[in-house]
């Protein structure tokens, strides 16, 4: 998508070659895939101007505010949180009502492929099931099953299961689901599409465990998770034993830094969560702390002592940053605010250092994502991802 632009420049670069020493900055444009209540958009982010590029309606009363794109097959595949479809359509054409839809759980949140992209799973917070969906061919995805994770860990809370988020660990052979409702982490087998669960860890009640990631670190394996509702990140090592692999606490912080207290400790809730390839930088988005922006905690994991070490928080130019995406250098973080004022924003990230730049260098009003007649003040994006 971006390399016909980058030949012309390269060719315009060519001719100017006359003139020596300055180097031009390559203009690399950047593309993202962003959901909002009733309808989903693409856009390009060039030097520091985002540039929208399509949108079409999903309809009235849907919000496709996860989803995932598998580049071999052009594939997009959206689930709509307010119902129980997961729609595959092509990118170019960005067209939910006209895409393959298939029916699923309720509430599902979240969606993760496996590592050759052949099994989509599906995390229904709504309905504390898990789905499993085949995706190996383009059209719409095919439901394998449906675990309801309420029958082999039931919760004692409130608010009953709610599965956030599943995450295949680095072998592919485990599937972690963090239980938000029933403060737990869950493992479920993954090997041959059997996905029950075999194990849980519990957190302290009213932890609310949202979104975590996996650190891989020689031939050990960590995993870090930021807590919706104590504003904690835990870490854990992931020791893999004959019994299958079980979770070992090591710590837990705010996810604020040390000491640090959200503005706002009741309406706080910590969000996303993102480990860069380096296996060192990890990125939490802290959302409704009660600032007038919310920021983005960048904690540091040193194998040698297995410490994670707050490095600092940036803000995102506006409220609630539900969902973040690096691009595919790992050089910029796309964050989405539901409440804006800046809906998609994007933040340098230093790859060295994994230090985010003071305040985004680039964004789009929240305004300008809405569908027609939506209220800013109760509609916003949910999800952006570099594409
Ligand atoms: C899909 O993306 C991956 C990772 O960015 C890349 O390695 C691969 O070449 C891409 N495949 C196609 C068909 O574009
Ligand atoms: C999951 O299991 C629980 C307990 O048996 C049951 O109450 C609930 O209805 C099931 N959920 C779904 C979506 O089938
Ligand atoms: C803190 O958040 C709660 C829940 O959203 C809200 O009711 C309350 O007004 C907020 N407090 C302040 C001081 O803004
Ligand atoms: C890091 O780990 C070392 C060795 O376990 C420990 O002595 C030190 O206190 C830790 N530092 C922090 C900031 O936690």
């Amino acid at each position: 998508m971006m390399l016909p632009r980058l030949i012309t420049f390269l060719a315009l670069n060519s001719m100017a070659s006359a003139v020596p020493s300055v180097m031009p900055r390559i203009a690399v444009t950047h593309s993202v895939l962003i959901g909002v209540p009733g309808q989903i958009l693409t856009a390009d982010l060039t030097e520091t101007s985002f540039k929208i590029t399509n949108k079409a309606s999903t309809g009235a009363g849907s919000d496709y505010s996860w989803m995932r794109y598998k580049n071999s097959t052009d594939t997009v595949y959206a689930v709509n949180e307010y119902g129980s479809e997961v729609t595959a359509f092509k990118l170019d054409h960005l067209d939910v009502k006209n895409g393959n839809p298939a029916t699923g759980s309720a509430g599902v949140v979240f969606l993760e492929f496996n590592k050759d992209q052949t099994r989509m799973i599906g995390a229904g917070y709504g309905s504390s099931m898990l789905d499993v969906w085949d995706t190996s061919v383009a059209g719409a995805p095919k439901l394998l099953k449906s675990v309801n994770v309420t029958i082999s860990y039931p919760s004692s809370g409130p608010l009953g299961n709610k599965p956030h988020q599943a995450l295949f660990d680095p072998t592919g052979d485990w599937l972690v689901v963090p239980d938000l409702g029933a403060d737990r982490l869950l493992i479920a087998d993954a090997k041959a599409d059997s996905y029950k669960v075999i194990n849980a860890v519990s957190l302290k009640a009213e932890s609310g465990p949202r979104h975590g990631g996996f650190i891989k670190s020689d031939d050990r394996t960590f995993y870090v998770v930021a807590c919706e509702l104590s504003n904690q990140v835990h870490l854990y090592e992931f020791k893999y034993s004959d019994n299958g692999p079980e979770f070992v606490h090591l710590a837990e912080q705010s996810t604020y830094g040390p000491d640090i207290k959200p503005k706002n400790t009741t309406s706080a809730a910590a969000g996303a969560l993102l480990v860069a390839s380096n296996n060192r930088d990890i990125y939490i988005s802290n959302r409704l702390s009660g600032d007038t922006e919310d920021n983005i905690a960048h904690f540091i994991f040193d194998a040698k002592t297995t410490n994670l070490t707050f490095a600092g928080s940036v803000p995102t130019g506006g409220v609630n940053p539900r969902s973040i995406s690096f691009d595919a250098s790992e050089s910029i973080l796309f964050v989405t605010n539901v409440a804006g004022p800046l809906g998609v924003t994007a933040i340098n990230r230093c790859a060295a250092s994994g230090h985010l730049g003071a305040k985004p260098f680039a964004g789009m009003k929240l305004t300008d994502l809405l569908p027609d007649g939506a209220d800013p003040a109760t509609v916003g994006p949910q999800f952006v991802a570099a594409i």
